[in-house]
């Protein structure tokens, strides 16, 4: 039986899904076809539907359609309902029903790489959808010291704390308010840039980060190359990290969803670096 999986996205060519899990259906010696669809938001509906009426087993949705996605699927996770984000759809008994692995696989990447965020103090770049999986997991699921949101729009910065700070065993705070918490908390152990800035050219950011030579800083996003993201951590410490490991974790997670097969990641991961 070939299984028919794919990746939705606007755009979605470059997208290492495809290479990622056909590794995985290697491994789980399953014979899958994972192809690209570029949709764009006015056909996901109608996309989803035929999708999964033609015997579609799973879909990864990707940007922009995190949001939209949900609106068109019948059951959908705890988390996706308070993020507002999916990632994976899959048919089941009472229909289409998404999840997101993003948070869950941004934390087992943290935990691979034996970067441990207990009694850490944490600052995340963005305020967007990417920033909201990965601090409602962190909130939810570990016990850092404090976390600071940092964005361009500071607007976008009380909302999310007003989504996420209710419930939490965490509040995050806002980065503009450091100077107030600056006694209490020393320099930031752990930057995240959940920012799409400097994907085209040079990183920088506005306010000053209070950092110290073990900080480590972890990209989101990731290129063939450095990220600038991380060229410009370089000058703070050496301790880099793009986000090519947590795009393996999330789609094992997804793996696990459609097959209940949970495939090995380190040798996916050293198939995308080289
Ligand atoms: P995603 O789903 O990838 O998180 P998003 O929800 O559009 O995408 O969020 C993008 C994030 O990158 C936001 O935090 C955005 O800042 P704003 O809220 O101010 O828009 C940030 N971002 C994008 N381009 C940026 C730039 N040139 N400078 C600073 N921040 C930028």
């Amino acid at each position: 039986m070939i299984h028919k999986l794919g990746v939705v996205g606007h755009p979605v060519k470059h997208s290492l899904s495809p290479k990622i899990h056909r590794a995985f259906a290697r491994q789980a010696g399953l014979e899958i076809i994972y192809d690209k669809y570029d949709i764009e938001d006015a056909e996901l509906g109608l996309f989803i539907k035929e999708f999964f009426a033609n015997g579609g087993k799973g879909l990864n949705i990707t940007i922009p359609h995190k949001l939209n996605c949900i609106k068109y699927v019948d059951t959908a996770a705890t988390a996706v309902k308070r993020i507002m984000s999916a990632n994976t759809l899959i048919t089941m008994e009472g229909g289409i029903f998404a999840e997101s692995t993003d948070g869950p696989g941004f934390l087992k990447d943290l935990y691979v790489k034996e970067i441990d965020i207990n009694k850490k103090n944490i600052l995340i770049l963005g305020a967007g959808g990417a920033a909201k999986s990965i601090i409602s997991s962190i909130c939810l699921g570990k016990k850092p010291d404090s976390i600071f949101i940092s964005n361009r729009t500071q607007s976008k910065v009380n909302e999310l704390i007003k989504l996420l700070g209710t419930d939490e065993y965490i509040t995050p705070i806002d980065f503009s308010e450091y100077e107030m918490h600056k006694d209490q908390v020393r320099a930031m152990d752990i930057v995240i840039n959940a920012t799409s800035k400097g994907i085209d050219g040079k990183f920088s950011w506005e306010d000053d980060i209070p950092v110290h030579e073990e900080t480590i800083f972890y990209d989101l996003s990731y290129s063939k190359d450095q990220t600038s993201f991380l060229e410009w951590a370089s000058k703070f410490s050496n301790n880099g990290f793009d986000g090519k490991g947590m795009l393996v974790q999330q789609a094992a997670l997804s793996f696990k969803l459609w097959f209940d097969f949970s495939p090995s990641t380190e040798e996916v991961e050293e198939l995308l670096n080289e």
